[in-house]
């Protein structure tokens, strides 16, 4: 495993040893989810989650066959498209895989380059480089296809002053609902079948430049019932991280492999979105009707102290009000993060969101995953699919 070479904030250098420079990422440009009914989707994102308008195409920019919202909080930038036809590989894709992530957009200097250094190393090419221009300049995006059907779109934008992308028009409304304070994405993690852990690890270590820098393996992260395993992968610089879940033998069916199996196949199973106040933001976001895994039980919250170790008097928050919003704690050797999970945000149990505040901790919640996966697969008995 990569071991990082440096305890810094993640800047723009390289902090992984082992990891390549030929793909230089300069962060997550947006997430584009494909559903059934973006006008929709995109009030949901407003209302619960306090997402801002920001851009929007469709057939009054000009598209015949999809229509596009962009919603925007600090960094964190989401599309949510839908075909305006049944004749449409967006349409397809929700018919398989329901509303679900299709492009996990990374900002780059080069896309050309980009695109030549991954697609030379084996990457399957989505969409060749493209020049899209408008008044204000040009953007060059170029796609490969990762796990599953979905994608990694370069994004080159240094060229281009509008407010999203070419094609795109600014999207005022007079419906604002205020943001909770989500600031970026801290990691997104996503989900394979059987046998396709290290595959998928070495293609991002072989096409991406990237490293292992965390595992985890079914002796850690297992409950009574089910297990899996997940292997944490960052590129160099440390701002993206790609957390990959493979289910593993249990009594019972994992989290993982029910996701694999109403998803129809691999793909995205979480975004970690990042706040500074996490109980501000989780007040808000309980206020606004997101629903969060239900708390575990007494002993855990009595545990934190011990959990927290030589961090323990550096942790502000207050224990019972952490316990009323049911956010979890977890520590590592550098410091302390809080973190919790809502409920699957469509009808299949797929894609969920988790709110994470970092207080020097790097992990990911290992010491937690216990008492979440039970917290999930009491769900997953409710649907009836342990
Ligand atoms: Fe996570």
């Amino acid at each position: 495993m990569a071991k990082e070479i440096k305890n810094v904030e993640y800047g723009l250098e390289k902090i992984f040893e082992g990891a390549q420079d030929f793909l230089p990422l300069l962060g997550t440009d947006y997430v584009e989810f494909y559903v059934g009914n973006a006008k929709q989707s995109a009030h949901y994102y407003k209302t619960a989650f306090g997402f801002q308008s920001f851009a929007y195409a469709g057939l009054e920019t000009g598209l015949k066959d999809r229509t596009s919202y962009v919603l925007k909080q600090d960094k964190i930038k989401l599309i949510l498209t839908t075909a305006l036809k049944s004749d449409s590989p967006i349409g397809e894709h929700v018919k398989k895989h329901g509303d679900g992530v299709k492009v996990i957009a990374l900002w780059v200097e080069d896309a050309r380059k980009a695109f030549e250094e991954t697609t030379k190393r084996g990457a399957k090419v989505y969409m060749e480089p493209t020049v899209e221009k408008d008044e204000n300049g040009e953007v060059v995006r170029a796609g490969i296809y990762t796990y599953g059907e979905t994608v990694h779109m370069f994004v080159e934008r240094k060229n281009y002053k509008g407010t999203f992308l070419p094609g795109f028009r600014e999207w005022k409304s007079d419906y604002n609902p205020t943001p909770v304070g989500l600031k970026f994405i801290d990691h997104m993690v996503g989900n394979v079948g059987w046998n396709q852990m290290n595959p998928t690890v070495k293609w991002y270590e072989e096409v991406m430049g990237f490293v292992n820098f965390l595992s985890f393996d079914d002796k850690q992260i297992h409950t009574e019932y089910s297990a899996l395993m997940s292997k944490v992968m960052s590129n160099g610089n440390g701002r993206i991280k790609f957390p990959i879940n493979e289910p593993a033998k249990g009594n019972k069916k994992s989290q993982i492999e029910e996701y694999i199996e109403f998803y129809e196949g691999a793909g995205v199973q979480h975004l970690a979105l990042a706040t500074d106040d996490i109980i501000k933001t989780v007040g808000e976001l309980k206020a606004r009707g997101v629903e969060f895994l239900p708390p575990p039980p007494q002993a855990y919250y009595d545990d934190i102290p011990k959990r927290l170790g030589v961090h323990k008097d550096m942790m502000k928050e207050d224990i019972k009000e952490l316990q009323k919003l049911s956010i979890l704690v977890d520590a590592d050797e550098e410091g302390y993060l809080l973190q919790i999970f809502t409920k699957p945000v469509e009808d299949r149990p797929t894609l969920f969101y988790e709110i994470i505040q970092r207080m020097g901790a790097k992990g990911f919640g290992a010491g937690n995953f216990k008492a979440l996966f039970e917290s999930i697969e009491r769900e997953q008995a409710l649907r009836g699919t342990l």
